[in-house]
């Protein structure tokens, strides 16, 4: 385990792209000068990079009354877990939930009480629902979320396809309304995954033939033609095969 952080330790292995969330920043420390005293920040997948950036700027204006929540599936995919354990100690609290649902951490005795507080959040959809669910009775103002990646105008043009299980042979049918996730489920076949919405890296999968349509915000272009996230992308050709 790092020193200063709980939680499990592991060198960071996620890679990033893009850089979202700034807008927040300058929320933040207009909140700070304003007189507000404790802040709660909440992140998962890609949105530790803006909520690191936001507790570099608190700790550089002398300010150290703030906590990260950091929700992640396990230590491989938990990136700055050094820079969070020698920049922050004693301010960071790690959370793995191992892509179970049931493992995911319990924030209401974190939020049950608002106090003279602020809550800022970023990361994937299911993070930010449990948060909003755990924080609707703070003023709305002192609650801050903010979301990046997924194009919903995409998400609206979506067409069925066949995934090809290589292992087993089995062809199954994935429809409009679907994701590959929710059908390799649905037949038994068990994925790891987290954010379910292509920012966490859970649910990387090997990709042996047929054209993705990658929507995720993991995959770099060197690893489009082998590698898909099933629990957002789609397939651009009538088949994929998968290596499962
Ligand atoms: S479950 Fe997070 S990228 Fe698929």
């Amino acid at each position: 385990m790092a020193p200063g952080v709980e939680g499990q330790s592991a060198w960071p292995m996620m890679s990033f792209r893009g850089n979202c969330c700034q807008s927040a920043l300058h929320g933040i420390i207009l909140n700070f000068l304003s007189g507000q005293k404790v802040f709660f920040f909440a992140a998962g997948g890609i949105g530790i990079t803006p909520i690191l950036s936001m507790m570099r700027h608190l700790k550089n204006a002398g300010v150290s009354a703030f906590k990260l929540y950091y929700l992640t599936r396990d230590a491989k995919s938990t990136a700055f877990l050094k820079e969070l354990a020698d920049e922050f100690p004693g301010q960071v609290k790690i959370h793995h939930d191992n892509g179970e649902r049931d493992q995911a951490m319990d924030l209401w005795p974190v939020f049950e009480k608002p106090a003279n507080s602020y809550i800022y959040c970023c990361g994937p959809k299911g993070l930010m629902d449990l948060v909003q669910d755990m924080s609707g009775h703070w003023p709305s103002g002192n609650v801050h979320f903010e979301s990046f990646g997924v194009n919903a105008k995409v998400n609206a043009e979506n067409k069925p396809f066949k995934v090809h299980l290589a292992k087993s042979g089995v062809r199954l049918e994935v429809a409009e309304h679907e994701t590959i996730l929710d059908v390799l489920r649905t037949n038994g076949q068990r994925v790891p995954s987290s954010c379910e919405s292509g920012t966490c890296g859970s649910c990387r999968t090997r990709l042996l033939k047929g054209e993705a349509e990658h929507r995720d915000m993991v995959l770099v272009p060197e690893e489009h033609s082998t590698q898909i996230m099933v629990c957002i992308s789609r397939s651009k050709s009538p088949e994929l095969t998968l290596d499962l």
